[in-house]
Protein backbone atom coordinates (compact mmCIF):
# COMPACT_ATOMS: atom_id res chain seq x y z
CA UNK A 1 0.00 0.00 0.00
CA UNK A 2 2.53 2.69 0.44
CA UNK A 3 4.50 1.68 -2.28
CA UNK A 4 1.34 2.84 -4.04
CA UNK A 5 1.62 6.34 -1.57
CA UNK A 6 5.36 7.27 -2.70
CA UNK A 7 4.46 6.68 -6.23
CA UNK A 8 1.32 8.93 -6.21
CA UNK A 9 3.63 11.31 -3.88
CA UNK A 10 6.98 11.43 -6.60
CA UNK A 11 4.97 13.02 -8.86
CA UNK A 12 2.38 15.88 -9.76
CA UNK A 13 -1.59 14.30 -10.27
CA UNK A 14 -3.70 15.68 -13.30
CA UNK A 15 -7.16 15.28 -11.36
CA UNK A 16 -8.03 14.37 -8.26
CA UNK A 17 -11.12 12.91 -7.39
CA UNK A 18 -12.42 13.81 -4.01
CA UNK A 19 -15.14 11.52 -2.48
CA UNK A 20 -17.49 11.48 0.34
CA UNK A 21 -20.99 10.11 1.12
CA UNK A 22 -23.69 12.62 -0.54
CA UNK A 23 -20.68 15.38 -1.66
CA UNK A 24 -22.94 18.20 -0.30
CA UNK A 25 -20.72 18.24 2.71
CA UNK A 26 -16.54 17.14 3.20
CA UNK A 27 -16.16 16.95 -0.04
CA UNK A 28 -17.11 19.77 -2.07
CA UNK A 29 -15.03 21.88 1.21
CA UNK A 30 -12.03 19.24 0.46
CA UNK A 31 -12.04 20.26 -3.16
CA UNK A 32 -12.10 24.03 -2.82
CA UNK A 33 -9.25 24.15 -0.21
CA UNK A 34 -7.34 21.77 -2.60
CA UNK A 35 -8.62 23.79 -5.77
CA UNK A 36 -7.38 26.65 -4.06
CA UNK A 37 -3.70 25.25 -1.91
CA UNK A 38 -3.02 23.64 -5.62
CA UNK A 39 -2.77 27.49 -6.92
CA UNK A 40 0.01 28.11 -4.49
CA UNK A 41 2.21 25.36 -6.21
CA UNK A 42 4.68 26.98 -8.91
CA UNK A 43 5.05 26.00 -12.57
CA UNK A 44 6.99 22.80 -13.37
CA UNK A 45 7.33 21.59 -16.94
CA UNK A 46 5.20 24.07 -18.31
CA UNK A 47 2.67 23.16 -15.90
CA UNK A 48 1.05 24.89 -12.59
CA UNK A 49 -0.37 23.78 -9.95
CA UNK A 50 -3.66 25.91 -11.03
CA UNK A 51 -3.96 23.16 -13.86
CA UNK A 52 -4.16 20.44 -11.56
CA UNK A 53 -8.17 19.36 -12.24
CA UNK A 54 -10.06 19.13 -8.40
CA UNK A 55 -13.27 17.57 -8.47
CA UNK A 56 -15.81 16.11 -5.87
CA UNK A 57 -18.27 13.19 -5.83
CA UNK A 58 -20.41 11.15 -3.46
CA UNK A 59 -20.80 7.36 -3.25
CA UNK A 60 -24.32 7.95 -2.70
CA UNK A 61 -25.33 11.32 -3.76
CA UNK A 62 -28.58 13.41 -3.91
CA UNK A 63 -27.76 14.11 -7.73
CA UNK A 64 -28.17 17.85 -8.76
CA UNK A 65 -28.10 19.24 -4.66
CA UNK A 66 -26.36 21.92 -3.68
CA UNK A 67 -23.60 22.02 -0.92
CA UNK A 68 -24.86 22.02 2.72
CA UNK A 69 -26.06 25.90 3.90
CA UNK A 70 -23.36 25.24 6.63
CA UNK A 71 -20.25 24.14 4.79
CA UNK A 72 -21.37 27.05 2.25
CA UNK A 73 -20.87 29.39 5.77
CA UNK A 74 -17.69 27.99 6.80
CA UNK A 75 -15.97 27.65 3.23
CA UNK A 76 -17.72 31.89 2.90
CA UNK A 77 -15.43 32.19 6.23
CA UNK A 78 -12.19 31.21 4.33
CA UNK A 79 -12.92 33.17 1.35
CA UNK A 80 -14.04 30.25 -0.47
CA UNK A 81 -17.24 30.28 -2.98
CA UNK A 82 -18.89 26.94 -3.33
CA UNK A 83 -22.65 27.80 -3.29
CA UNK A 84 -22.69 27.32 -7.00
CA UNK A 85 -21.39 23.68 -6.04
CA UNK A 86 -24.20 20.45 -7.23
CA UNK A 87 -23.60 17.38 -5.48
CA UNK A 88 -22.99 14.43 -8.34
CA UNK A 89 -22.80 10.59 -7.94
CA UNK A 90 -20.11 8.49 -8.29
CA UNK A 91 -19.46 6.56 -11.94
CA UNK A 92 -16.83 4.36 -13.18
CA UNK A 93 -15.68 7.24 -15.77
CA UNK A 94 -14.75 9.67 -13.14
CA UNK A 95 -13.33 7.16 -11.00
CA UNK A 96 -11.05 6.06 -14.57
CA UNK A 97 -10.58 9.59 -15.70
CA UNK A 98 -9.03 10.53 -12.02
CA UNK A 99 -5.43 9.94 -11.43
CA UNK A 100 -5.89 10.50 -7.73
CA UNK A 101 -8.63 9.81 -5.13
CA UNK A 102 -9.01 11.17 -2.21
CA UNK A 103 -11.93 9.71 0.08
CA UNK A 104 -13.10 11.36 3.20
CA UNK A 105 -12.79 8.29 5.64
CA UNK A 106 -11.45 4.66 5.31
CA UNK A 107 -14.84 3.14 4.90
CA UNK A 108 -15.23 5.38 1.87
CA UNK A 109 -12.02 4.11 0.80
CA UNK A 110 -13.10 0.54 1.32
CA UNK A 111 -16.42 0.76 -0.22
CA UNK A 112 -14.93 2.44 -3.34
CA UNK A 113 -12.40 -0.36 -4.06
CA UNK A 114 -15.33 -2.72 -4.12
CA UNK A 115 -17.35 -1.03 -6.48
CA UNK A 116 -14.20 -0.21 -8.68
CA UNK A 117 -11.49 -2.74 -7.79
CA UNK A 118 -9.44 -1.55 -10.79
CA UNK A 119 -8.57 2.27 -8.54
CA UNK A 120 -6.85 0.46 -6.19
CA UNK A 121 -3.72 1.89 -6.03
CA UNK A 122 -4.69 5.37 -6.62
CA UNK A 123 -7.46 5.27 -3.94
CA UNK A 124 -6.55 6.70 -0.36
CA UNK A 125 -8.28 8.49 2.13
CA UNK A 126 -7.13 12.18 2.85
CA UNK A 127 -5.51 12.03 6.00
CA UNK A 128 -3.49 8.37 5.41
CA UNK A 129 -2.47 10.27 2.06
CA UNK A 130 -1.35 13.42 4.06
CA UNK A 131 0.62 11.28 6.41
CA UNK A 132 2.14 10.21 3.47
CA UNK A 133 4.79 7.27 3.13
CA UNK A 134 6.04 7.14 6.81
CA UNK A 135 2.88 7.69 7.88
CA UNK A 136 0.85 5.55 10.10
CA UNK A 137 -2.31 5.97 12.37
CA UNK A 138 -1.54 8.14 15.47
CA UNK A 139 1.75 9.79 14.03
CA UNK A 140 2.54 13.54 12.97
CA UNK A 141 1.44 16.49 14.27
CA UNK A 142 -1.95 17.50 15.05
CA UNK A 143 -5.24 16.13 13.57
CA UNK A 144 -3.74 15.95 9.62
CA UNK A 145 -1.02 14.35 11.10
CA UNK A 146 -1.81 10.39 10.94
CA UNK A 147 -4.32 8.04 9.13
CA UNK A 148 -8.24 8.60 10.69
CA UNK A 149 -11.06 9.78 9.50
CA UNK A 150 -12.62 13.44 8.68
CA UNK A 151 -15.29 13.69 10.61
CA UNK A 152 -19.31 13.64 9.02
CA UNK A 153 -20.46 17.26 9.78
CA UNK A 154 -23.70 16.39 7.99
CA UNK A 155 -26.97 17.63 10.77
CA UNK A 156 -24.23 18.80 13.19
CA UNK A 157 -23.79 22.62 14.14
CA UNK A 158 -21.81 25.35 12.90
CA UNK A 159 -19.16 24.63 14.69
CA UNK A 160 -19.19 20.82 13.76
CA UNK A 161 -19.00 21.79 10.15
CA UNK A 162 -15.92 24.52 11.10
CA UNK A 163 -14.10 21.23 13.14
CA UNK A 164 -14.33 19.33 9.87
CA UNK A 165 -12.66 22.23 7.91
CA UNK A 166 -10.50 22.81 10.07
CA UNK A 167 -9.16 18.80 9.75
CA UNK A 168 -9.59 19.06 6.16
CA UNK A 169 -7.37 22.06 5.84
CA UNK A 170 -4.68 20.31 7.95
CA UNK A 171 -4.56 17.75 5.66
CA UNK A 172 -4.50 19.82 2.83
CA UNK A 173 -1.48 21.08 4.12
CA UNK A 174 0.60 17.96 4.71
CA UNK A 175 -0.44 16.99 0.82
CA UNK A 176 0.35 20.55 -0.66
CA UNK A 177 3.68 20.51 1.52
CA UNK A 178 4.55 16.99 -0.43
CA UNK A 179 3.85 18.20 -4.09
CA UNK A 180 5.68 21.83 -2.76
CA UNK A 181 8.50 19.10 -2.21
CA UNK A 182 8.55 17.77 -5.69
CA UNK A 183 8.28 21.26 -7.10
CA UNK A 184 11.55 22.44 -5.39
CA UNK A 185 13.52 19.11 -5.98
CA UNK A 186 15.95 20.64 -8.72
CA UNK A 187 17.39 17.65 -10.92
CA UNK A 188 19.37 16.29 -8.62
CA UNK A 189 16.81 15.76 -6.17
CA UNK A 190 17.92 18.87 -3.92
CA UNK A 191 16.17 22.21 -4.04
CA UNK A 192 18.63 25.00 -5.19
CA UNK A 193 18.82 27.42 -3.14
CA UNK A 194 21.96 29.61 -1.87
CA UNK A 195 23.02 28.57 1.68
CA UNK A 196 25.15 30.66 4.33
CA UNK A 197 27.24 27.79 6.35
CA UNK A 198 29.22 28.78 9.63
CA UNK A 199 30.38 27.35 13.24
CA UNK A 200 32.71 27.30 15.60
CA UNK A 201 35.17 24.97 16.90
CA UNK A 202 32.49 22.30 18.60
CA UNK A 203 30.59 22.12 15.18
CA UNK A 204 33.56 22.40 12.76
CA UNK A 205 34.03 18.55 12.51
CA UNK A 206 30.32 18.36 11.22
CA UNK A 207 30.34 21.49 9.21
CA UNK A 208 32.68 19.84 7.19
CA UNK A 209 31.10 16.82 6.84
CA UNK A 210 27.86 18.80 5.74
CA UNK A 211 29.77 20.13 2.89
CA UNK A 212 30.42 17.56 1.34
CA UNK A 213 27.08 16.49 1.59
CA UNK A 214 25.39 19.95 0.05
CA UNK A 215 28.24 19.38 -2.81
CA UNK A 216 26.51 16.07 -3.73
CA UNK A 217 22.97 17.68 -3.14
CA UNK A 218 24.73 20.65 -5.73
CA UNK A 219 23.43 23.64 -3.02
CA UNK A 220 25.36 26.49 -3.75
CA UNK A 221 26.57 27.38 -0.19
CA UNK A 222 29.37 29.58 1.14
CA UNK A 223 31.10 28.74 4.06
CA UNK A 224 31.98 31.65 6.77
CA UNK A 225 34.21 29.51 9.19
CA UNK A 226 35.59 28.92 11.33
CA UNK A 227 38.74 26.66 9.40
CA UNK A 228 39.85 24.81 12.30
CA UNK A 229 39.30 23.65 15.58
CA UNK A 230 41.13 26.31 16.93
CA UNK A 231 38.55 27.85 20.36
CA UNK A 232 36.45 30.75 18.82
CA UNK A 233 33.14 32.57 20.05
CA UNK A 234 30.11 31.12 18.40
CA UNK A 235 28.33 34.29 18.28
CA UNK A 236 30.80 35.69 15.99
CA UNK A 237 30.20 33.36 13.40
CA UNK A 238 26.28 32.82 14.11
CA UNK A 239 25.88 37.01 13.74
CA UNK A 240 27.45 37.07 10.47
CA UNK A 241 25.79 34.33 9.18
CA UNK A 242 22.19 35.79 10.50
CA UNK A 243 23.02 39.05 9.48
CA UNK A 244 24.13 37.96 5.52
CA UNK A 245 20.62 35.59 5.81
CA UNK A 246 18.34 38.65 6.92
CA UNK A 247 19.85 41.05 4.44
CA UNK A 248 18.50 38.48 1.54
CA UNK A 249 22.29 37.51 0.31
CA UNK A 250 21.44 33.97 1.42
CA UNK A 251 18.15 32.38 1.22
CA UNK A 252 18.79 29.74 4.05
CA UNK A 253 21.70 29.72 6.82
CA UNK A 254 23.36 26.43 8.79
CA UNK A 255 25.19 27.16 11.73
CA UNK A 256 26.81 24.61 13.95
CA UNK A 257 28.16 24.82 17.54
CA UNK A 258 28.66 22.17 20.68
CA UNK A 259 24.98 22.03 21.23
CA UNK A 260 23.73 24.19 18.52
CA UNK A 261 22.00 26.30 21.92
CA UNK A 262 24.38 29.01 21.62
CA UNK A 263 24.03 29.17 17.41
CA UNK A 264 20.73 29.49 17.58
CA UNK A 265 20.31 31.95 20.42
CA UNK A 266 22.56 34.82 18.80
CA UNK A 267 20.84 34.18 15.12
CA UNK A 268 17.53 34.97 16.87
CA UNK A 269 18.93 38.34 17.96
CA UNK A 270 19.11 39.46 14.45
CA UNK A 271 15.46 40.93 12.82
CA UNK A 272 14.02 38.69 10.31
CA UNK A 273 15.93 35.34 11.31
CA UNK A 274 14.46 32.58 12.82
CA UNK A 275 16.74 29.71 13.60
CA UNK A 276 15.77 26.42 15.02
CA UNK A 277 18.12 23.52 16.48
CA UNK A 278 16.64 20.47 15.42
CA UNK A 279 17.96 17.64 16.77
CA UNK A 280 15.64 15.25 14.97
CA UNK A 281 13.57 14.88 11.01
CA UNK A 282 10.16 15.72 12.68
CA UNK A 283 11.89 19.14 14.23
CA UNK A 284 13.38 20.03 11.07
CA UNK A 285 10.09 19.69 8.85
CA UNK A 286 7.84 21.26 11.58
CA UNK A 287 10.42 23.79 11.91
CA UNK A 288 10.30 24.61 8.09
CA UNK A 289 6.51 23.58 7.78
CA UNK A 290 5.75 25.47 10.32
CA UNK A 291 8.37 28.25 11.67
CA UNK A 292 9.26 28.99 8.35
CA UNK A 293 12.85 28.57 9.93
CA UNK A 294 15.53 30.17 7.40
CA UNK A 295 18.42 29.28 9.56
CA UNK A 296 19.20 25.55 11.16
CA UNK A 297 21.19 25.37 14.14
CA UNK A 298 23.11 22.05 15.04
CA UNK A 299 24.65 20.98 18.36
CA UNK A 300 28.69 18.97 16.67
CA UNK A 301 28.56 17.24 20.05
CA UNK A 302 25.18 16.50 20.02
CA UNK A 303 24.31 14.34 17.00
CA UNK A 304 25.84 12.61 14.97
CA UNK A 305 26.85 13.03 11.13
CA UNK A 306 24.55 10.73 9.55
CA UNK A 307 21.47 12.00 11.70
CA UNK A 308 22.59 15.64 10.94
CA UNK A 309 22.65 14.64 7.01
CA UNK A 310 19.15 13.26 7.22
CA UNK A 311 17.84 16.71 9.35
CA UNK A 312 19.81 19.04 6.78
CA UNK A 313 18.13 17.04 3.98
CA UNK A 314 14.45 17.72 5.42
CA UNK A 315 14.91 21.22 6.36
CA UNK A 316 16.44 21.49 3.07
CA UNK A 317 13.67 19.98 0.69
CA UNK A 318 10.43 21.08 3.36
CA UNK A 319 8.24 23.95 2.24
CA UNK A 320 6.78 26.09 4.47
CA UNK A 321 2.95 25.46 4.68
CA UNK A 322 1.94 29.02 5.23
CA UNK A 323 -1.98 29.53 5.73
CA UNK A 324 -3.09 30.00 10.05
CA UNK A 325 1.29 29.70 10.33
CA UNK A 326 2.11 32.55 8.39
CA UNK A 327 -0.12 34.90 10.68
CA UNK A 328 1.50 33.37 13.58
CA UNK A 329 5.12 34.32 11.75
CA UNK A 330 3.24 37.75 11.06
CA UNK A 331 3.12 38.60 14.77
CA UNK A 332 6.69 37.30 15.86
CA UNK A 333 8.00 40.18 12.63
CA UNK A 334 5.70 42.86 14.46
CA UNK A 335 7.48 41.67 18.10
CA UNK A 336 10.97 42.19 16.14
CA UNK A 337 9.57 46.26 15.40
CA UNK A 338 9.41 46.45 19.41
CA UNK A 339 5.25 46.22 18.47
C1 LIG B 1 31.88 25.88 23.03
O1 LIG B 1 32.57 25.16 23.99
C2 LIG B 1 30.38 25.71 23.22
O2 LIG B 1 29.96 26.46 24.30
C3 LIG B 1 29.66 26.15 21.96
O3 LIG B 1 30.08 25.35 20.90
C4 LIG B 1 28.16 25.99 21.95
O4 LIG B 1 27.76 24.74 22.36
C5 LIG B 1 27.39 27.05 22.62
O5 LIG B 1 26.17 27.00 22.73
Amino acid sequence: MYADLEKQTSKLPKKILVVCTGNTCRSPMAEAMLRESFRSLSGKGGRDGADIQVISAGLAAPEGEPASRLAVEVMKERNLDISGHRARSITRQLVEDADLILTMTAGHKRSLVAMYPEAEGKVFSMKEFAAGAGGKPGDGDGPGGGGGDIPDPFGGSIEAYRAAADEIGDAVERIISRFKGIESCGARGMVSMRVALGSDHGGYLLKEHLKSILDDMGVVYEDFGTFSEESVDYPDIGLEVARRVARGEFDRGVLICGTGIGMSIAANKIPGIRASLCQDTVTARLAREHNDANVLTLGGRIIGPVVAEEILKVWLSTPFSGGRHARRIEKITLAEGGR
